[in-house]
């Protein structure tokens, strides 16, 4: 993405001090969405951002919530299918779950058995990564599978917080940095 394009991006990203408790810097990416030039420019931008070859990847799989809101435009840009990783109890059974930390909390996130197969190479997608816990649960999701993560798609990546080490073995991108 051309500079002029991430500093449009990054002037509609609101940041809310001590939001959803004390200590935390919220990055909103929302007004994105909301804006018309924005959307478009952040759909693009991931399409041409990816970690991997679209040919490299079977599915994207998005974590609820604000994965998903990227996720979908993002595979339908794609020509690929789009997979739901959700918070738990939303699903119906068969499910898998896992359990993590995130920056300001612990939950769990939940994906329906049927939805990833084995074998198949999954591309997963989420606005943001702090610690990674998140995106450590929705590998491990995607493992317990018989799958494999082709790679991570971010939109927003925070600087000076250690992730998992398993998340650095993969290949991924993400299109803003901040800490
Ligand atoms: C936020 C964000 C990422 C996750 C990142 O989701 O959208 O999914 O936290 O944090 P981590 O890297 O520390 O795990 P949140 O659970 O707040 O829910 P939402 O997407 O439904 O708003
Ligand atoms: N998820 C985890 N940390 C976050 C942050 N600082 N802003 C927005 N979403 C988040
Ligand atoms: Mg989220």
């Amino acid at each position: 993405m051309g500079e002029e394009n991430a500093e449009y991006l990054l002037s509609l990203i609101r940041t809310i001090p001590g939001f959803p408790k004390e200590g935390i810097n919220f990055r909103d990416f929302m007004p994105v969405l909301a804006d018309a030039k924005g959307l478009s420019i952040l759909i693009d931008a991931l399409v041409e951002s990816l970690p991997v070859d679209p040919d490299e990847f079977d599915v994207v799989a998005g974590l609820e919530s604000r994965g998903f809101l990227i996720g979908v435009p993002l595979a339908l840009r794609l020509g690929k299918g789009f997979v739901a990783i959700r918070k738990a109890g939303k699903l119906p059974p068969p499910t898998k779950r896992m359990e993590y930390s995130l920056e300001y909390g612990t939950a769990a996130i939940e994906i329906e058995d049927q939805a990833v197969r084995s074998g198949e190479r999954v591309l997963i997608v989420d606005d943001l990564i702090a610690t990674g816990g998140t995106a450590q649960a929705a590998e491990k999701l995607i493992q317990e599978h018989g799958a494999t993560v082709a790679g991570f798609s971010f939109v927003m990546e925070l600087t000076g917080i250690p992730t998992p080490p398993s998340i650095g073995q993969h290949k991924r991108s993400s299109l803003l940095t901040m800490p």
